[in-house]
């Protein structure tokens, strides 16, 4: 598959030059071999391992459960079936923050155990921003997060539309610059007003990837499980379904218990002599 974005895997200077030259980064999760085999083969640029998986696949309210081990566990499925894309996984809920080298290690491990290219964090703040410093100073490329950080959905006060109003548009305008010079090679601008998301992305040399961000960002992310139909009670305004694999599963598994329950299934065709 052609991509548009050159040959080879992925690397952070490539994403680089694709917002120099005003191409657009296409970005989705993925969380274990197979789909990561199959997202890759359709030609995304990055696939994250992001902490969503604890929603999508470990049945978690929240991603606030989702542990380092989890990370390392689906980040290492995802890695064998990643050829091409740029591999991020996501540095879940307090695996950074509370001291600097624990942030390190925590950061190595996941680029060691898992052979990802570069890590995720949520935040823009003055101390997330010296936590990135340090991965940076590591050897190990960060991805930032600003908008709606859902590993903060508490203190955010729920999934809503973050940075309406001037003082908060302020703020996140701010937070992703100073992420950007505290090192990070991309940003992730998560549930944005499309102005403001336009405005950080105009100001930013390195490229932002929008979920409900509008059009003006970089790239663009979505939640595979989500995007496929698979997460059938989610529909945000922002997500478009580019396919209905809930109605599709169902129905393929309601097929097959009838037709195991009626004796159609297994067929002669279907059996071994
Ligand atoms: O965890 C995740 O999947 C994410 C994306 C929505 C950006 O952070």
């Amino acid at each position: 598959m052609s991509t548009g974005s050159g040959s080879g895997r992925t690397t952070i200077r490539r994403l680089l030059e694709m917002k120099e030259r005003g191409e657009k980064i296409v970005a989705l999760t993925a969380y274990d071999y197979l789909f990561a085999r199959l997202v890759d083969e359709s030609g995304v640029d990055v696939v994250l391992v992001g902490d969503s998986l604890g929603q999508v696949v470990l049945g978690h309210e929240s991603t606030l459960p989702v542990t380092i081990q989890d990370m390392i566990h689906h980040g290492r499925a995802a890695r064998r079936g990643v050829k091409n894309a740029l591999l991020v996984v996501d540095m879940p809920f307090l695996s950074f923050h509370v001291a600097p080298a624990e942030t390190v290690r925590n950061g190595g491990r996941l680029m060691a155990e898992t052979g990802a290219g570069a890590v995720k964090l949520e935040g823009g703040s003055a101390s997330t921003c010296e936590h990135v410093e340090r991965l940076v100073a590591a050897g190990i490329p960060v991805m930032g997060h600003v908008g709606l950080t859902p590993q903060s959905v508490h203190a955010l006060g729920g999934y809503r539309v973050q940075g309406r109003g001037a003082a908060e548009g302020d703020r996140i305008r701010r937070e992703a610059k100073a992420l950007e010079e505290a090192g990070c090679f991309s940003i992730v601008l998560e549930l944005l007003p499309a102005a403001l998301a336009a405005d950080i992305t105009a100001a930013a040399r390195v490229p932002t990837i929008g979920i409900g961000a509008g059009p003006a960002c970089d790239g663009q992310i979505l939640v595979l499980h989500d995007m496929l139909g698979l997460n059938e009670g989610f529909r945000p305004r922002f997500l478009r379904r580019f396919a209905e694999l809930g109605r599709e599963t169902r129905r393929g598994v309601e097929s097959y218990v009838s037709a195991v329950r009626s004796g159609e299934y297994p067929d002669p065709e279907h059996s071994h002599e």
